[in-house]
């Protein structure tokens, strides 16, 4: 007999090694929309093989697992930071913008970073918020180009804001029809979406391989770019595309 998906269940830890990894150990007993969020991580993980430092209960560490069918695996990171710029306007009122592929910047500076991770089935989007952390403690850790929520807004959050925001996200990823579109039909169904709120399009780019002025988003999610040997396509995962923070 085939089980009945029940509503999707947001799980707190307070402490985990990587919520992306617990997702990942969890995958027989999790059902599709289900998510994790911890108060810190000890072992978090960032793209391109980099770490994530954690800043205990001062920041968001949250994934949901997408086990469904999804059209276009490849361009979930730029999916999913649409579902949290959405969710960081909606629970705070902010308008994020975001710096391809699916960093989200607020005032200049990088607030989220975000994690998609294939698994059978589906995928898992590990998403990290910056809420409370003061500049200084990002200037201590090596982190110029980092901001937090309240650093930026000078509010004080409530004291619940990271499950608040896990909420809203949890929302966004499952009941937003924008990113059903998504599920179903790829990234042309969020493409004019993405690209009014991307920050890089007709701003100078350097990848590995090039430099140019990004002057598009193409139908797979690329980041077309006009270079002095032509147009290039620049695919996610692959480079990583500097500009916003500087030429590092
Ligand atoms: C990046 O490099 O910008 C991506 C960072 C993703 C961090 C989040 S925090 C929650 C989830 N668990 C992890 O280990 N990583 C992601």
């Amino acid at each position: 007999m085939m089980s009945k998906q029940t509503r999707p269940r947001l799980e707190y830890l307070e402490e985990v090694d990587s919520t992306n990894a617990w997702c990942k150990r969890q995958l027989a007993a999790l059902q599709n929309g289900d998510a994790v969020f911890a108060g810190c991580q000890t072992a978090g993980r960032g793209r391109l093989g980099r770490t994530w430092q954690s800043a205990p209960g001062k920041a968001l560490y949250y994934s949901i697992l997408l086990k469904r069918p999804l059209a276009d695996l490849a361009s979930l990171p730029l999916a999913a930071s649409l579902a949290v710029q959405a969710a960081l306007q909606t629970q705070f009122g902010v308008e994020c913008s975001v710096k391809w592929p699916n960093d989200l910047l607020l005032g200049g500076k990088k607030l989220v970073g975000i994690l998609c991770e294939g698994v059978p089935g589906g995928a898992v989007c590990g998403i990290g918020v910056n809420l409370t952390q003061s500049p200084t403690f990002f200037a201590a850790q090596g982190l110029p180009h980092a901001t937090s929520l309240q650093a930026v807004t000078g509010a004080d959050l409530p004291a619940d804001a990271a499950r608040q925001l896990a909420l809203a996200i949890s929302v966004q990823f499952c009941e937003s029809p924008l990113l059903e579109a998504f599920y179903d039909k790829g990234f042309p169904a969020i493409r004019s979406q993405y690209k009014a709120v991307c920050a890089n399009l007709d701003q100078e780019v350097w990848f590995e391989g090039g430099e140019g002025i990004a002057q598009d988003l193409d139908e797979a999610g690329r980041l077309v770019v006009e270079t002095q040997d032509g147009v290039k396509a620049v695919f996610t995962g692959e480079v990583s595309v500097r500009g916003i923070y500087g030429r590092v």
